[in-house]
């Protein structure tokens, strides 16, 4: 099991997108996926509710400071992966989300002020790591690149990101119409009719590796026990609580 979080405090840099897309890319692959959605809007839910229902994919909406660590101690024996898709707004949610999560993503669009927006969220990894002295893993993922060209905007923040040592994922998200058309229609990417959806085959193939980038990052075994400083004690709580609960 893995939680992977999607923070950026700037609005619009594809937190909800990239989530939907390695949820949607999993469910493929066979594993059950549980999204956490910290977005008012509810994007993900809206998305959930037009599409054709799927036994092995679950949203819960409504995520908060408050509940997350709950959510996560429900859903951890049961699910193989929980996404955690966060709003643009709130740094202790980020930061809490940060420290119990396996991986932590972060998108970032071609532009300076997206640029800005992720430097927010890797300043609050950087606080959490050197208070729970331990690392946080976690990349930027470059998203809504153009298929053809590679802009200065692009460049500069590639460029900006390097220069502090942050890690990168390959795969870059490319605009994609129907990845904008996801949420007005609904359906998973593997089952849109390729007659009906242009450049299907390339979306697809943009958002597997992706997902293949993203499942490499996972760590195991020992490493993983000193990521995700927060998750122990999360954890361990329900496992004091089981053992409270049979006592009696
Ligand atoms: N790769 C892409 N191709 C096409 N459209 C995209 C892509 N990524 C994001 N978008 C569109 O950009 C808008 C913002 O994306 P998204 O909702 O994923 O960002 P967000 O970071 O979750 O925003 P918020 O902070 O408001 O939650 C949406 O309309 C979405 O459909
Ligand atoms: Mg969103």
């Amino acid at each position: 099991m893995a939680v992977i979080s999607f923070a950026n405090v700037k609005g619009g840099a594809g937190k909800t997108t990239t989530a939907l897309l390695l949820g949607m890319d999993l469910i493929r692959q066979g594993y059950s996926v549980a999204i956490l959605d910290a977005d008012p809007q509810g994007w993900i839910a809206t998305w959930f509710a037009l599409s054709p229902p799927n036994e092995r994919f679950t949203v819960t909406s409504g995520v908060t400071t408050a509940n997350l660590p709950g959510h996560l101690r429900r859903l951890h024996n049961s699910v193989d992966h929980i996404l955690v898709d966060l709003s643009g707004a709130g740094d202790v949610l980020v930061a809490l989300a940060a420290g119990l999560s396996d991986l932590v993503l972060v998108p970032v669009q071609g532009c300076a002020l997206d640029g800005r927006g992720a430097a927010r969220v890797l300043e609050l990894i950087q606080y959490v790591e050197s208070n729970a002295r331990t690392r946080i893993n976690h990349a930027v993922v470059l998203n809504r690149v153009s298929a053809i060209v590679t802009t200065n905007a692009i460049r500069n923040v590639m460029t900006m990101l390097a220069g502090r040592g942050v890690p990168m994922l390959q795969t870059a998200i490319v605009e994609r119409r129907v990845y904008r058309d996801l949420f007005d229609h609904g359906g998973f990417l593997h089952e849109l009719d390729e007659a009906k959806v242009s450049n299907l085959a390339q979306a697809r193939m943009n958002a597997e590796s992706f997902s293949d980038e993203v499942q490499a990052l996972l760590i195991s075994g020992q490493e993983a026990s000193l990521a995700a400083p927060y998750a122990r004690f999360c954890y361990q709580r329900e496992s004091r609580s089981n053992l409270a609960a049979h006592a009696v």
